[in-house]
């Protein structure tokens, strides 16, 4: 099974995906955390995508896809994947039709998580999340077990970069320029639910997984 998660920045698709990934064995690969791993590294690559991702901004749809390819054939066993943040322009969406296709596989559906600009950024603004086992939390909404630390492996929390106001603002524009079309191009193909992100995670979880029952299980 292959699911494509499009939503805004801070709709919840990390969460989700992290959820969906335990209970069913899928693969998570998030473009945005293979970003960062190699913007970390202090190579050229990394100082660039660095700069694009600070400023809210795509890295280009070539080098994505690139990474995107060399990333799904390293996956040795799973149950499917999951498509976190790609793709995220029509470009990338026809180059993953034909990856699909060269590798006999389909998209099976594809989550529209939608939500609000104002509702998006309280939830940007207050993520924490765990360097170490990549648990998603929000200083908000959750309570800890002690502060700073993950509740479940206890290694410090971080803030991410992108997650100031400003630059938020800049990639939720970004997204609803480049990445809108995208839910026309799947609702043509009959693979699009769009599912609200009012409610709580648990809420979202179980409307997601009764989507996929009707249309994949
Ligand atoms: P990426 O990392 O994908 O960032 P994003 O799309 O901006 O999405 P986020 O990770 O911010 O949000 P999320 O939807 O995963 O929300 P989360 O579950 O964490 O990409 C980063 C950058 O990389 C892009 O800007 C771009 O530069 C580049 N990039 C990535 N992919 C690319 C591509 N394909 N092509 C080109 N460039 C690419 O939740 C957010 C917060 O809300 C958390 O605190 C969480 O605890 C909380 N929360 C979740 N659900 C709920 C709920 N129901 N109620 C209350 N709080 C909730
Ligand atoms: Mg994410």
């Amino acid at each position: 099974m292959n699911i494509i998660f499009i939503a805004p920045p801070a709709a919840g698709k990390g969460t989700q995906a992290s959820l969906l990934k335990e209970e069913f064995g899928l693969y998570h690969l998030s473009t945005g955390d293979l970003l960062r791993e190699i913007a970390a590294t202090n190579t050229e690559i990394g100082k660039e995508i660095k700069n694009l991702i600070d400023n809210g901004l795509f890295v280009s749809d070539e080098l994505m896809f690139r990474l995107l390819e060399s990333k799904i054939s390293s996956i040795k066993k799973s149950n499917g994947i999951i498509f976190d943040g790609f793709p995220r322009t029509l470009k990338q969406a026809s180059m993953l039709d034909e990856l699909m296709e060269k590798n006999n596989d389909k998209i099976d559906h594809v989550i529209f998580l939608d939500i609000e600009k104002e509702v998006a950024t309280k939830r940007a603004t207050g993520r924490v999340s765990c360097n170490n086992c990549g648990s998603i939390y929000n200083i908000y909404f959750d309570s800890f077990i002690e502060d700073g630390k993950c509740n479940k492996c206890g290694c410090a929390l971080t803030k991410r970069e992108d997650d100031t106001i400003e630059k938020f603002s800049n990639r939720f524009d970004t997204y609803m320029e480049k990445t809108m079309p995208l839910i026309s191009y799947y609702e043509n193909k009959g693979l699009l639910t769009k599912i609200s992100c009012n409610g709580t995670k648990e809420e979202i979880y179980d409307n997601i997984k009764s989507v996929l029952r009707r249309h994949v299980w």
